[in-house]
């Protein structure tokens, strides 16, 4: 069975976009009106094993998609949020520096910056051509460098780093490295006990078609360990049950590992319950299948769009090479135009610095490529 009729219905539109949202499958839709319909009757349907299954199952989930236990996942609401908690929590020493790619998205730059107040030194290294890779890291790296952090798939040029060499490099000179999987999970396989990697943040809303507000990080636990980070969540300190007695203790406990870090409203169920069935699905379809599937649209998007005289920007095969495809017609001028033409052809895809961004995931067929490469095709 073809994954597209696990989503929409999307009504003869065409969404070809899911580096800014990915939809909803079917069954997500079904756990999110099952939501609703605890908090319209809480008399009966709210009850606290719900309440407690619900960041137990997102976790359970979450683990699985990339090989950590359940327990070592931190429940997020962004990508900015697991970035954030390792910036300000990494034990800072003066002098120290973290290395950052100029250009990058914003999530990764801005956690950053605010350190500089704390005398760490901030540097924005600037990629070459080909993006950044490991001969120019190694140049830079000094000995005071103790963090990089970087995306893995860049928003807007569509390239996917090359974590191995990158991570390799970063244990040799024992720098922590940090990546954004914010455009890649939910695409390709990715392991966290594999990868030469410290720490991982990602959305959910994209790629892993869950809802806006959606996100979750991974910290080494040695790392994750070392955070010197104010925060005491009352119900991850404690349990809801606890109100009921006379005199509760309130004090701070320190054996919660990866659960003192979760976001505050851990049992968020309007968003982690319909996520919960979005990454279930995911792996239930498998990475490998969804990949093969992306892939391949992917090899038709580029191919139709070189044929037609565009050019495209981002890479065309190889590691490189992701789910995001940017685009631009020979004139670069009419970019804007092409992009609203297709809107009223009822194709979505997104314009960004200039360019023409199409991101097709597993709800797309090779139809909907067709529709857009005909509408591009007409506008000559
Ligand atoms: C590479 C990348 N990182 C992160 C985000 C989103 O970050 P956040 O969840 O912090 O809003 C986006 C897009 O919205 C993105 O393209």
């Amino acid at each position: 069975m073809s994954f597209e009729d696990d989503f929409g219905p999307f009504d003869g539109r065409v969404w070809i976009n899911c580096a800014h949202q990915g939809a909803l499958p079917k069954r997500a839709v079904e756990a999110a009106h099952e939501a609703i319909s605890w908090k319209i009757s809480p008399h009966h349907l709210m009850t606290s094993e719900r309440f407690n299954e619900v960041p137990r199952n997102l976790k359970r989930a979450l683990g699985r998609l990339v090989g950590a236990p359940p327990e070592n996942i931190i429940l997020g609401n962004s990508a900015s949020y697991g970035l954030h908690l390792m910036a300000n929590g990494f034990p800072w020493r003066e002098g120290d520096e973290v290395l950052l790619i100029r250009g990058d998205f914003p999530s990764v730059i801005l956690p950053w910056l605010g350190l500089e107040r704390r005398g760490v030194c901030v540097r924005q290294l600037e990629p070459d051509g080909d993006g950044f890779g490991p001969d120019q890291l190694e140049r830079h790296i000094t000995p005071k460098t103790r963090v990089l952090c970087t995306t893995w798939v860049h928003s807007f040029t569509g390239r996917a780093l090359d974590i191995d060499a990158l991570g390799d490099v970063c244990r040799r000179h024992g720098v922590r490295f940090i990546i954004n999987a914010a455009q890649a999970l939910g695409t390709r396989p990715f392991d966290v006990s594999l990868a030469p990697i410290d720490g991982l943040s990602s959305v959910g809303f994209k790629w892993l078609c869950g809802p806006y507000g959606t996100g979750f990080c991974w910290i080494e636990p040695e790392l994750r360990e070392s955070l010197e980070y104010n925060q005491a969540y009352w119900l991850a300190m404690q349990t809801a049950d606890d109100l009921a007695k006379e005199n509760p203790t309130i004090a701070l406990r320190d054996d919660l590992g990866a659960r003192a870090y979760d976001v505050f409203g851990t049992a968020n169920f309007f968003n982690f319950k319909p996520w919960t069935a979005s990454v279930e699905y995911i792996l239930e379809q498998g990475i490998d299948r969804i990949a093969a599937h992306d892939g391949a649209l992917v090899d038709r998007l580029i191919e139709g769009l070189l044929s037609l005289g565009f050019e495209v920007l981002s890479p065309h095969r190889g590691k490189s090479r992701s789910n995001i495809v940017i685009t631009s017609h020979p004139d670069r001028s009419r970019n804007e135009r092409i992009h609203a033409a297709l809107r009223d052809n009822d194709i979505y895809i997104a314009f960004r610095r200039g360019n023409l961004r199409f991101a097709p995931h597993l709800y797309n067929t090779k139809e909907d490529i067709d529709s857009a490469l005909g509408v591009l095709e007409k506008l000559g």
